[in-house]
């Protein structure tokens, strides 16, 4: 099977979260599967510089106004289609934003754009690249159904994927035109969405099924509290949706050859940790202590994250005895509150505010807990990071979170199969008490190792999950299922 895979991002050329990880991972799970997926992605300066030998293969003026060129090519072992559109793409820096924070005022028409080209493949018209399935990632892609509909040419079927419901891509009707939509597109059963054009509500209604990142959260937006205003549309399509969890690229995230941790060891090889997390107090600033209980959060900084539930409880969790390192950026306020806070407690809490790879991967070398207190969470992949290099996971028990962490409770601790600590409702006061849950735990090192060990048997590669990808994909294309079970 050949498919197109449609996307914003795409690690490691361009990444501003998971979206990125899991476009830049499922390719080559997939290949095992027998499916081949060409990723088509803007021209961002950074995929440009990364395309090795690029071919030109058409010129084309997908919305009125604006000519571009697709360039193939592979960069880092990715077969790429590439739109080069220097006047949407050739920007520097972060994808979606303007260097002063705020969205680029022409986001609509960059990524309509994007989808007007996959449409076009989808149809045939790039000879020799007509694709038997393509994948559409989010709203910066969603719009491809839209074009494939009212062009209404035969055109290779379109799987919609749900990584973050928050994020939808509404633009003002005015815009209609440039989008190269027809009038009559703007309707309760086209692309209309409360008064706007909805890119993604126009990706969940048009496609030919709808997967999200986690069965929790294929369930949760279907209520109207985490439906975000698309509860009713998902809903009506609710036999054509359903959770697939992410995986993650385990050679990406392996701590024996992870080129970011100091100090390499073998998953499951507790003791192994013992010195990065020595290097990673001093690194910070903080006393170099084995036996204080030792917090990591990796993350935006956002709602989403419960980053201001966990920033109010700061001064109550910290002790003589209880670290914590985050390392995220985000929304300023957060970053502001945080950054006062370690002011504040200097012995106890350490900040680096700014995005970095290399922390991102040491600090779950390094600490000893993991927190995520997220308001909600389509999948999370810091998690299973988490527990495949031994450090335990304190989440709220909402989406993908709920379906990838077994709770310490009495029962799963008993039967030995516990990988971390989950509470909700998500507020301040249960934070804190998981966390003083943990704490307890983590005092009982025979009982802590346990959890470690779980969490490091944990399977949290691609696999089963491109298989199921790859299950789906046959059945959109009512292909027999080869080699199933
Ligand atoms: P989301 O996509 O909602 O941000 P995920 O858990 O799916 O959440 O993915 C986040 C990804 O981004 C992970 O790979 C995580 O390690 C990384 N990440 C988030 N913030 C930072 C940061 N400040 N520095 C480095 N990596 C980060
Ligand atoms: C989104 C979600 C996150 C998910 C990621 C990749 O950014 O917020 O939960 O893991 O997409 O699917």
């Amino acid at each position: 099977i050949r498919v197109l895979s449609v996307a914003s991002e795409m690690f490691p050329f361009v990444k501003t979260g998971g979206l990125g990880d899991v476009v830049g991972s499922l390719p080559a799970a997939l290949h095992t599967e027998g499916v081949l997926v060409t990723t088509l992605l803007p021209g961002y300066p950074a995929v440009l510089d990364a395309l090795e030998g690029p071919v030109r293969v058409a010129e084309m003026s997908p919305l009125p106004g604006v000519e571009i060129a697709l360039l193939e090519g592979y960069a880092a072992g990715h077969r790429l289609l590439v739109i080069d559109c220097p006047s949407l793409f050739r920007r520097k820096g972060n994808p979606y934003l303007a260097p002063d924070g705020t969205d680029w005022p022409d986001n609509g028409l960059r990524f309509a754009c994007l989808s007007r080209v996959a449409a076009s493949l989808a149809q045939g018209h790039v000879p020799g690249r007509r694709p038997d399935l393509v994948m559409t990632h989010d709203w910066q892609a969603a719009l491809t159904g839209a074009y494939l509909h009212y062009d209404g040419q035969p055109a290779a079927p379109v799987v919609q994927t749900i990584h973050n419901l928050a994020f939808q891509g509404r633009f003002p009707v005015a815009d209609l035109e440039r989008f190269g939509l027809p009038p009559h597109a703007f309707s309760i059963d086209g692309v209309e969405c409360y008064g706007e054009v909805g890119f993604l509500k126009a990706g969940l209604l048009f496609a030919a099924r709808i997967v999200t990142v986690s069965p929790t959260y294929a369930r949760e937006i279907q209520s109207p509290e985490w439906g975000m205003g698309l509860d009713g549309l998902l809903r009506s399509r609710a036999d054509r949706l359903r959770g697939i969890l992410n995986g993650i690229d385990t050679n990406d995230w392996n701590p024996e050859t992870d080129p970011s941790v100091l100090f390499p060891y073998q998953v499951g090889d507790l003791a192994g940790r013992r010195p990065n997390k020595r290097a990673f107090q001093a690194e910070f600033g903080l006393r170099q202590d084995p036996d204080v209980f030792l917090l990591g959060l990796v993350s935006r900084l956002t709602g989403q994250k419960g980053v201001d539930i966990l920033a109010d409880i700061i001064p109550h969790i910290l002790d003589d005895r209880t670290q914590l390192v985050v390392v995220g950026s985000g929304e300023v306020g957060m970053e502001r509150a945080l950054a006062r806070l370690a002011r504040q407690y200097p012995d106890r809490l350490a900040c680096h505010i700014g995005y970095s790879e290399q922390l991102g991967h040491r600090i779950q070398a390094s600490a000893d807990a993991l927190l995520l207190p997220s308001r909600f969470e389509p999948c999370g992949l810091t998690q299973l990071c988490a527990v495949r290099y031994g450090c335990v996971p304190i989440a709220s028990r909402v989406g993908g979170l709920a379906d990838t962490i077994i709770d310490a409770n009495e029962a799963a601790m008993a039967s030995d199969v516990a990988t971390g600590f989950l509470f909700s409702p998500v507020d301040g006061e249960t934070l804190a008490g998981a966390i003083r849950r943990a704490a307890t735990l983590y005092r009982q090192p025979a009982r802590w190792a346990g959890l470690q060990r779980n969490g490091a048997r944990y399977d949290v590669s691609w696999g089963r999950k491109a298989q199921e990808y790859a299950r789906l994909f046959r059945r959109v294309l009512g292909r027999a299922e080869v080699g199933m079970a």
